[in-house]
């Protein structure tokens, strides 16, 4: 069982309640507009971006993700069970993204395999897509083992807390608090769901891995509206293309 399929079910209830970036949607979906052939959501989750873009296949590690997209996006999407560091597209793709801090869920070892891995599965022109979360240690020391409430509705509270694994706030694990409530409230169950790992990725690392695995940097942003990319930036999104032949 991967550690997400325990996450399936508050992923999709943090999902139905955050508000969507429009500038994280429109991002991708210039991009997408732009693809002259297929589409794929790497780490497709429950379909969150996957709803927004229409791609042609979904790849993802966790079968309860899995379960959640196919129910939220209906039969027209071709959805594969595979890791993102060893995984085969059925056809070479125009455009890869994967959204959402998804690459931060892979161990360090795993990022460059799965830059690589999108490498192959590209055309020649083809880009790769997606937003990562840097290192910011003080920030973090801050929020480590604070837990932040996620979702609040009528029988539940739940809450993610980070735990730093480092002190250079490179590695750390989020753990899922559950609390179930009665109908005045009161918490009447507490459970945790298993740690998810998650690993904070620097610039310089990013740029190094891409240019390795053959990808030109087309873009590199501190969030979706377009600001450029530093290495105190919290977020960053990047957009790679393969060389046209
Ligand atoms: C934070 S969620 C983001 C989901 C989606 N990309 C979005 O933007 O809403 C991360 C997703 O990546 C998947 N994932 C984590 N590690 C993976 C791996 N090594 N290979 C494939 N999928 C993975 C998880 O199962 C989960 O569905």
């Amino acid at each position: 069982m991967a550690d997400f399929d325990h996450w399936a079910e508050i992923y999709s209830a943090w999902t139905a309640m955050a508000q969507d970036d429009p500038a994280e949607i429109e991002f991708y979906q210039r991009l997408a507009g732009a693809a002259d052939g297929p589409v794929a959501d790497l780490g497709i989750g429950v379909g969150r971006l996957a709803a927004k873009l229409d791609p042609q296949v979904g790849v993802d590690v966790s079968e309860a993700m899995l379960a959640e997209a196919r129910t939220r996006l209906g039969p027209g999407i071709r959805l594969i069970r595979a890791d993102l560091a060893a995984c085969e597209l059925p056809e070479p793709a125009a455009l890869q993204y994967c959204g959402q801090n998804t690459l931060n869920h892979l161990s360090r070892r795993s990022v460059p395999e799965a830059l690589r891995c999108a490498f192959r599965n590209a055309r020649p022109g083809g880009r790769l897509a997606f937003e990562v979360v840097q290192p910011r240690p003080e920030r973090q020391k801050a929020r480590d083992g604070v837990p932040r409430l996620r979702v609040w509705d009528e029988g539940r509270a739940i809450y993610e807390i980070t735990r730093m694994l480092d002190k250079q706030g490179l590695e750390a694990e989020l753990v899922g608090l559950v609390e179930r409530l009665d109908g005045d409230r009161r918490v009447v169950e507490r459970g945790y769901f298993p740690p998810i790992r998650f690993c904070f990725l620097t610039m310089a690392e990013v740029a190094d891995w891409a240019e390795a695995a053959g990808w030109q940097v087309e873009g590199a942003y501190a969030g979706f509206t377009g600001r450029p990319l530093a290495p105190e930036s919290s977020t960053a999104v990047w957009c790679l293309r393969r060389p046209p032949r």
